[in-house]
């Protein structure tokens, strides 16, 4: 697969789906589809930082997937844990950063994701962000219920209440909107997943099972977002006479 090195999205988020099925197909509990998609988190991570990718965003664990049996709740608490330990941020210069409603998590989870941005906030290859216990109705609640607070107090007037605002509110606000969106697993949905942020992010499905997902399918999926036209609502020769200017 030859990608154009010029054209490597910046930011990539990705809805990891699909690890409940891929372990049932093998007669196996959910939580060692979680376990294999741990794998498949380290390759992706190496294979960005290799390709040039400044943002990886990572769907983890949802506000929804709280309802989710207690035992698997906890095994996922589990996996965070461990996965953690992992050398692959200082061995890839990867820096840490989660995002979401962490106060729900175990103490010792929060503890955890605390020192581990900590600890990779020197490294410059790539970011990654893990979103846990997130979802955007929350992300976008909370953003609304801060710039409420600072109306009510003085600090801002409501006529300045503007969209660069609210992204300065999102909890993603260190970094830009993702370019690209990859769903596994088979599902064409958003599940809650930065609403605010995919505005004009290119969006890609494939069927493929989250631990069975590999570097060759996240070039394809590069591939792909490589032949799109992204026109934020121009024409296409407006796009086309754009890039002649610039050549
Ligand atoms: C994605 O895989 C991981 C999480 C949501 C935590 P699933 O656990 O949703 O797997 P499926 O969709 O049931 O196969
Ligand atoms: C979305 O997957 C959340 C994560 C990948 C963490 P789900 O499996 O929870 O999504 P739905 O409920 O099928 O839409
Ligand atoms: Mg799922």
């Amino acid at each position: 697969m030859q990608l154009d090195t010029n054209n490597i999205p910046q930011h990539i988020a990705i809805i990891m789906d699909g690890n409940g099925r891929w372990a049932a197909e093998r007669g196996k509990p959910r939580s060692f589809g979680h376990q294999a998609g741990v794998d498949t988190v380290r390759r992706i991570t190496s294979e960005c930082t290799r390709l040039g990718v400044k943002y990886l965003t990572l769907y983890t664990f949802s506000t929804e997937n709280w309802n989710r049996p207690a035992t698997e709740v906890a095994a996922l608490m589990g996996l965070v844990l461990t996965s953690l330990e992992d050398e692959i941020f200082m061995k890839n210069n990867v820096r840490f950063r989660v995002i979401g409603d962490l106060n729900r998590l175990p103490i010792e989870v929060q503890q955890k994701l605390h020192e581990t941005e900590e600890h990779t906030a020197g490294n410059t290859a790539m970011t990654m962000v893990v979103a846990l216990s997130y979802s955007s109705r929350w992300e976008i609640t909370e953003a609304t219920r801060q710039i409420a607070n600072e109306a009510k107090e003085g600090r801002i007037n409501p006529k300045d209440i503007n969209e660069d605002m609210l992204t300065q509110h999102m909890a993603t606000s260190f970094m830009p909107d993702p370019d690209l969106l990859i769903r596994t697993g088979g599902e064409e949905r958003i599940s809650n997943y930065l609403l605010w942020q995919i505005a004009y992010s290119e969006l890609y499905f494939c069927d493929t099972f989250w631990p069975d997902f590999n570097e060759e399918e996240l070039k394809n999926a590069i591939a792909d977002y490589q032949h799109r036209q992204r026109r934020f609502g121009k024409t296409g020769a407006q796009i086309e006479e754009g890039k002649e200017h610039k050549a």
